[in-house]
């Protein structure tokens, strides 16, 4: 197995050091169009090898896509991260030229692989990746639902005072502070349901620092947060490499899937060798199914914009 991460940033070197310490992939490449930047990190990962106890090889490349030919799998978080007080749609101008660029080079070296977007706006990102690429919808996954129903879990945990890892729950629709949707209802810890033990206070304030988990962290340290991003597309990778077949919300492309076409939008997929293989038909509620609509509106607005770049 031989796995490419693009942009040796925060976000792409911790995905990048998570996959390695799982030992994913025998080759893993991490290429930034900044002059040593992926092989100054790199060397730093690889210097972790022996007191880690991983050997998954790592390479180190400034924009030279030779070096990730057959790759199986290829991780995109290319672009410009938001600064405080930016929403994630303020970086279309910029990264969409990055990501089509970045898509073109890839293929030109791995035909065939499975490519996961995390740049901003993720589900623009991932619908440019889509339709500039004109690869098999099921080889396209944006990562964001996987992240946002991280961090949905995290707030939870917090407030039921458990582990967030005993906890199932599942952020759909977009990836945007306003177009994200936790399903609370559906939110179990183990299987019995959160909302048993939440207030309705409670469980409106999870679902308001969930939707701005994102934004709370960039004005906190700055810039956009990287750890939980990193970790969240290395799990992708690893259903994708595993064939675990595991069940994460991602941007997919949607063909009439929750009332949806010619977007896409984050849905209950499950992941696995032939990149997301199967939408899972979550039965969405009256309000539930008009705010998804409402969220696809949103991202159908913005995807919109990439036709006047
Ligand atoms: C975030 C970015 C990666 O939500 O979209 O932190």
């Amino acid at each position: 197995m031989k796995v490419t991460v693009v942009g040796a940033g925060a976000v792409g070197a911790t995905c990048a050091d998570n996959i390695a310490r799982k030992e994913l992939c025998t080759e893993l490449v991490l290429l930034d169009i900044k002059e040593g930047l992926a092989e100054g990190k790199t060397q730093d990962m690889m210097q972790t090898a022996a007191l880690l106890g991983f050997d998954t090889k790592i390479v180190g490349s400034t924009n030279d896509y030779s070096k990730t030919a057959g790759s199986n799998v290829v991780v995109i978080t290319s672009g410009i991260p938001r600064k405080p007080g930016m929403t994630r749609e303020e970086l279309i101008g910029t990264n969409a030229g990055i990501v089509k660029g970045v898509c073109e080079n890839i293929l030109k070296y791995s035909p065939d692989a499975i490519i996961i977007v995390i740049s901003n706006p993720m589900d623009t990102m991932t619908y440019l990746a889509l339709t500039s690429t004109g690869l098999p919808k099921n080889r396209i996954i944006g990562m964001g639902g996987t992240l946002d129903s991280s961090r949905f879990k995290y707030q939870l945990s917090q407030h039921l005072g458990c582990s967030p890892s005993d906890l199932n729950a599942v952020v759909v629709g977009g990836h945007g502070d306003t177009t994200m949707i936790p399903l609370i209802r559906y939110a179990t810890w183990n299987s019995a349901p959160v909302t048993d033990f939440l207030s309705a206070e409670q469980q409106q304030q999870i679902i308001n620092d969930t939707m701005v988990g994102g934004a709370t962290l960039t004005k906190l340290i700055g810039t956009s947060a990287w750890y939980a991003p990193g970790a969240a597309g290395a799990a992708l990778v690893e259903s994708i490499v595993r064939d675990q077949k595991k069940l994460f919300t991602c941007c997919v492309s949607l063909d009439g899937e929750y009332g949806q076409k010619d977007i896409c939008l984050g849905v209950p997929v499950t992941i696995g060798k032939n990149g997301w293989e199967k939408i899972i038909d979550f039965k969405l509620n009256a309000e539930e199914q008009a705010a998804f609509n409402k969220s696809a509106d949103a991202v159908r607005s913005m995807n919109d914009v990439l036709k006047t770049l």
